[in-house]
């Protein structure tokens, strides 16, 4: 069977809406309307980037027809370059909690942040993949897997735009490093670009995003930004996209070859591309009139479908008055603690419950220059990371640090001994000597336009812990990374946190797992391999960036090569244990439900991930497994639920078949697998789709 259109089917099915969100057909009307009031200029005005102003991007008024301009505002975590915002948690942390429901608080408090600074905008979020360990921008997006990422990004866009905020699914395609990206040309097939990187921006389309940015990069050389196959063919054809596309910052190369891809906003303006020159490219006969009608009625239509025509706040960006924080610091606690994932624990030696004594090491562990001068905007060159550096991050507010966080909960009785310097290793061995639990804090940052130099923690982590482990078997490592890192000494500590990017409350946020407050419940959105040449691909000087590991991305490249990964992708441990029982699959014409009991064996209350996997029939030549589904469910000492994945066969079984252009059913026998993890798989049975 083949189906064109599922993309566009499932987008009418599953949109979203909120109080003031009004269809895509209702928005195009009134777009219309207004359109029809406007000379040729007026409609290029709408679309063109004033070149600096209030906002990160801004666009200017037209009185007549009651448009204020937009104000567009970086970043995917929080409002950036602003005063009295959050500093949110970066989205790889919101895609380790593999929570749904935290991930929708955390979009509706965001969307509350940028409404309430007036932002008509806001630059995220970011669904390109984890593709090379290094890229300096993992940390932005949710990881290697499209699902997951799919998924995230849907709820993302779903929550913020709740709030009457336009999102922006970026960088639409191909943009996964940073090295050369504004040059670079990446090269993929067409099967790989439908199945693993298109994936996420569909599943943002059919939340409703209404808008997309097409990045920096070429895609099979010609630049994203005039790619007639990207955007005409796959975002707004297949993908049935019915807001606005927008330049990445400086992305667009062309004027009427742009227009005429479907290039509807040139960001940030003030080019020799968009404004009077696209005027006259249209004059010209050069983009036509039908044309540029679509690129007005997609911009006004998505300021319509969220409702920004009436009652819309001021833009208040850069008023430090104006407090959008409300109490969204606990749904960052909250989602700190709940993405933490604990990668090790002999002999339980967390959660850590009365210490005599404990040691807090390294400099991850320390205050960081959180204002405008560091840490967000540039990389951290002292203190602790909590989020990555450039267009992705924003200020914070204030900053717990690891060390303010563990002595504000610590025990009166337990005895806190500090060293936070990485180079101070004489001072790290004689706490090492003198303490229970040596806990030492690590980091790797990372941001945009940099990717990493290699996969080590920084400034000299490794020496630091093997200095500690050393002198003291029960060493406890903390990593804040902002995306892979080696673990040469893994086999030398007792247990491992790895804690991501948190945001403003990461002291506390650790503490609550480290003392058990909270039960760790994070998975990795990403493989930790053992060496960085098991990795399928690396950032590279090459122009064109081949993406020749095709589906092989992430965990189904060490499944395919049978290559064992240090951690895999979905693993993370809990202060409690989980059994799984009673696997069982049902079919109708349209799903396939795959249901399984989950029971808390152990002695605590915790959250288990259950995991569904897909093995396709070999006929499709598709990876060994690949994730369909996932569920977070909370479990008392002894309580037992069930989960139930229920899979979409049109579209999740479906492969891209190149030659017809079409997405097609797999017919045959697949494999379903649940488990804690991408190899840890509890429970396996079978099901067939038949012609
Ligand atoms: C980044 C975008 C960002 C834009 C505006 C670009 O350099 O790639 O992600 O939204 O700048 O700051």
């Amino acid at each position: 069977m083949k189906i064109k259109n599922i993309w566009f089917t499932i987008a009418i099915a599953c949109t979203f809406t909120n109080a003031a969100d009004i269809s895509w057909s209702e928005a195009y009307v009134k777009a219309k309307v207004a359109v029809s009031k406007l000379t040729d200029m007026e409609k290029v005005t709408l679309g063109t980037g004033t070149g600096s102003g209030t906002c990160i991007g801004n666009t200017a008024a037209i009185s007549k027809i009651g448009w204020p301009g937009l104000c567009l505002q970086d970043s995917p975590l929080a409002v950036r370059l602003a005063h009295n915002v959050s500093g949110g948690i970066s989205g790889i942390n919101t895609a380790a909690t593999f929570d749904r429901d935290l991930v929708r608080q955390r979009a509706e408090d965001m969307g509350d942040e940028f409404r309430g600074k007036g932002v008509n905008v806001q630059l995220g979020p970011d669904v390109n993949m984890v593709r090379i360990p290094e890229s300096g921008r993992n940390w932005e997006g949710f990881g290697e897997d499209p699902y997951l990422t799919g998924v995230m990004g849907g709820i993302t866009v779903a929550g913020v735009q709740s709030r009457g905020v336009i999102a922006t699914a970026k960088h639409f395609i191909l943009n996964e490093q940073e090295v050369d990206r504004t040059t670079s040309s990446s090269e993929a097939d067409d099967r790989t670009i439908h199945e693993i990187y298109a994936w996420p921006f569909a599943r943002a389309v059919e939340a409703g995003v209404a808008s997309v940015m097409c990045s920096y990069n070429k895609v099979n050389g010609t630049y994203a930004c005039e790619n007639d196959e990207t955007l005409n063919t796959i975002l707004n054809g297949e993908l049935n996209f019915q807001g606005f596309v927008q330049s990445d910052w400086g992305a667009t190369h062309a004027g009427a070859n742009s227009a005429n891809a479907g290039l509807d906003m040139d960001m940030p303006g003030a080019d020799a591309y968009w404004g009077s020159s696209l005027t006259s490219q249209v004059e010209a006969g050069k983009v036509s009139e039908d044309r540029l009608n679509d690129m007005a009625t997609r911009i006004l239509a998505a300021w319509y479908k969220l409702g920004q025509d009436s009652g819309y706040p001021n833009i208040t960006v850069n008023d430090d008055k104006i407090d959008v924080q409300g109490n969204h610091k606990q749904t960052i606690r909250e989602i700190g603690a709940a993405s933490a994932v604990l990668l090790k624990n002999i002999n339980q030696t967390l959660p850590l419950s009365n210490p005599k004594s404990i040691g807090i090491i390294g400099n991850d562990a320390d205050s960081a220059n959180y204002g405008p001068l560091g840490c967000t905007e540039l990389p951290c060159l002292s203190g602790t990371i909590a989020s990555g550096f450039g267009s992705g991050g924003s200020y914070y507010p204030y900053l717990i640090s690891p060390e303010s966080g563990i002595k504000a909960r610590a025990p009166n009785s337990t005895i806190v001994k500090t060293s936070l310097s990485n180079l101070n290793l004489i001072a790290a061995v004689q706490i090492a000597k003198s303490v229970d639990y040596p806990i030492v804090f690590v980091n790797a940052d990372a941001g945009e336009a940099f990717d990493r130099i290699n996969l080590n923690v920084d400034t000299f982590g490794n020496e630091l812990i093997e200095a500690v482990a050393n002198y003291n078997p029960n060493t406890i490592v903390v990593i804040h990374a902002a995306g892979p890192v080696l673990m040469p000494w893994v086999n030398k500590v007792k247990a491992i946190m790895y804690a991501g990017l948190p945001g403003q409350e990461t002291g506390h946020s650790i503490a609550d797992v480290l003392f058990g407050d909270v039960n760790p419940s994070g998975r990795l959105p990403y493989t930790l391999a053992k060496q960085s040449s098991d990795y399928p691909a690396h950032s590279t000087l090459d122009p064109n960036v081949k993406y020749s590991e095709g589906l092989l991305i992430g965990y189904r490249w060490f499944d395919a090569k049978n290559i064992t990964p240090l951690y895999e992708f979905g693993f993370g441990l809990s202060y409690t244990n989980f059994s799984y029982y009673n696997l069982k699959i049902t079919t109708t014409p349209s799903n396939v439900t795959v249901k399984a009991q989950i029971k808390n064996t152990g002695q605590l209350y915790g959250a288990e991930v259950p995991q569904l996997y897909i093995g396709f029939p070999k006929s499709a030549q598709e990876p060994p497994k690949i994730l369909r589904g996932f569920n977070k469910i909370k479990l008392q000492p002894g309580q037992k639920k069930t989960v139930s994945f229920v899979v979409d066969i049109a579209r999740e079984l479906s492969v891209w078949d190149t030659p017809s252009k079409s997405w097609r059913i797999v017919h045959g026998t697949f494999d379903a697998y649940v488990g804690a993890s991408s190899r840890d798989i509890r429970l396996q049975g079978s099901f067939s789709i038949q012609t």
